[in-house]
């Protein structure tokens, strides 16, 4: 017998879950301790937060879910959280948007994604998540592909409707999640990750007309990293190239690639290729995967299309156990919204919104005054959030690695993002890091890179993060930075020669409003 989809399956009250789990956060929120807790990057003010989930530009405004435990700082049953914004500049937290309530969902709201239906309104597809033994991942999970409606203009209120893809648990190794909607040339298309019976990376693509019954057509993407078991969080869309040629970018967050030279270093690793692709086709890449971001914290970012631009946010995950935040009543924070583009070599560059600058509130330029061999100077004395450019004179420097020492506090531990001349790289090193991981990642500038007059970074620090720009958003690291007590100074520093400085501005940012 064939099923009727939607398969909708109450097992508990959502109302009252809900309220339950705003209890949960404010408890946190309560108590939180704000060292760290950032001031322009979007958090939630309590409990783990991870994925975002759900983002789009809806009526007016820009919105941006994201997965939640609502009742501890480490992962637990998901539920969506909400913040929004009329600017993408003042963001508010509006209510927990959903919570499990479903049979198919008893153990956790997963990742999705928003799309705008034929008649304008919006809707979310996400993962329904249970684990096979009712507790743990030792014996595999189930998981569905389920469907939820805005029910008013704030998209605060979520109707769920149920389930719209079962998972075929005979081809499938538990894993069969985060779906991705679009329309495509008149079709609907919906793409998700899933680790195959033979512990397979893979993205299946299915259509569908009505956006309820959905058809499997193939899959879209077949790993060929054998390390890879299961691709999560993927995401699919056109970019123009500087021919005016359509290219497709797939992006995933890869479980199970294995480190090598400077890539793969984290736990997992989310990246991108370039290629094309035809509907009904599997993606033919032209480049290899690519990280869309070499710092330490970076994963299962998620874009959306609003006003001609394509906007990525991706999850600064803490992926160490224990991280330093974890004690404060809180845990993960967004990076900012990135815009993506191709570049005029071809690459996928991103660089923040421009809506960012809004956030500056002071501007100091800097006499840009070359920095000795071995020398540090000052620049900011205490520097709680601020954004800084400094573009270095690649060929009148002759320092073997100089940049800027942020979170740079009195018992001597600071944050490195430098400019490596030996390795050819930029690197945000946290070997000085009074707590958290330590170790350093490095983006591998390219020759075009190395030999030209200028290198750029731009430098976004806030409470407790950094995160750095380079050339434009040819790269980009992402990484925790746990301060110590006492002024966080910034300083630029010149090891072993000299770093010549053509242009040094610091902002002074200030809050997006969800503190
Ligand atoms: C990625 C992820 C997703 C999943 C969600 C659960 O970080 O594992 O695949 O839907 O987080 O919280």
């Amino acid at each position: 017998m064939s099923t009727t989809y939607p398969v909708y399956s109450p097992i508990r009250n959502h109302d009252e879950e809900l309220a339950k789990a705003e209890t949960g956060v404010d408890q946190l929120d309560l108590e939180r301790e704000d060292r760290w807790y950032p001031k322009f990057h979007i958090a939630s003010n309590g409990g783990w937060i991870n994925d975002p989930n759900g983002l789009c530009r809806y009526k007016g405004r820009w919105h941006v879910y994201y997965q939640l435990h609502p009742y501890g700082t480490q992962w637990g049953p998901m539920h969506w959280g909400h913040v929004s914004s009329a600017d993408m500049v003042s963001w508010r937290h509006d209510p927990i948007a959903m919570a499990p309530s479903l049979e198919e969902e008893k153990d956790g709201v997963f990742s999705g994604s928003a799309v705008i239906d034929d008649e304008g309104k919006l809707k979310f597809y996400y993962t329904g998540h249970r684990w096979n033994n009712g507790k743990d991942d030792t014996d595999g999970q189930w998981q569905v592909q389920m469907l939820a409606d805005a029910t008013d203009d704030d998209a605060i209120g979520l109707e769920k409707k149920g389930v719209v893809i079962d998972c075929p648990r005979e081809k499938v190794d538990s894993h069969f999640r985060d779906p991705k909607v679009w329309k495509q040339d008149g079709v609907w298309h919906l793409i998700h990750g899933v680790s195959t019976a033979d512990h397979r990376g893979q993205i299946w693509d299915y259509t569908s007309e009505d956006m309820i019954n959905w058809t499997f057509q193939n899959v879209v993407f077949d790993d060929p990293d054998p390390d890879v078991f299961m691709l999560e969080c993927p995401d699919f869309f056109p970019l123009e190239d500087k021919n005016g040629d359509t290219k497709w970018v797939i992006v995933f967050s890869a479980m199970g690639s294995k480190a090598k030279g400077y890539m793969n270093r984290n736990e997992n690793n989310a990246g991108y290729m370039i290629g094309t692709w035809n509907p009904g086709e599997a993606f033919k890449p032209e480049t290899e995967f690519r990280l869309l971001d070499c710092g330490a914290n970076y994963y299962a970012p998620q874009s959306f299309e609003a006003d001609g631009r394509r906007i990525m946010y991706g999850w600064m995950s803490p992926f160490s156990e224990n991280a330093p935040m974890q004690s404060d009543g809180w845990c993960g924070q967004m990076t900012l919204p990135r815009e993506c583009f191709l570049g005029e070599d071809g690459d996928l560059h991103t660089v923040p919104v421009p809506e960012t600058d809004k956030l500056r509130i002071n501007t100091f330029d800097h006499v840009a005054r070359p920095i000795e061999a071995n020398e540090e100077a000052l620049v900011d004395e205490d520097a709680e959030a601020v954004e800084i450019e400094l573009n270095i004179n690649l060929q009148a420097t002759t320092a073997e690695r100089a940049g800027l020492k942020v979170h740079t506090t009195p018992d001597g531990s600071y944050t490195y993002v430098a400019y490596d001349a030996q390795a050819g790289t930029v690197v945000v090193d946290r070997q000085a890091a009074a707590r958290g991981d330590r170790g350093y990642r490095a983006a591998k500038l390219t020759d075009e890179e190395l030999s030209a007059d200028e290198l750029k970074l731009h430098v976004y620090v806030d409470r407790g993060s950094v995160e750095a720009y380079v050339n434009d958003g040819r790269h980009v690291l992402s990484s925790y930075s746990y301060p110590s007590e006492g002024k966080r100074a910034v300083k630029l520093s010149a090891e072993s020669g000299t770093l010549a400085v053509n242009k040094l501005t610091l902002h002074d940012m200030k809050s997006i409003g969800l503190e």
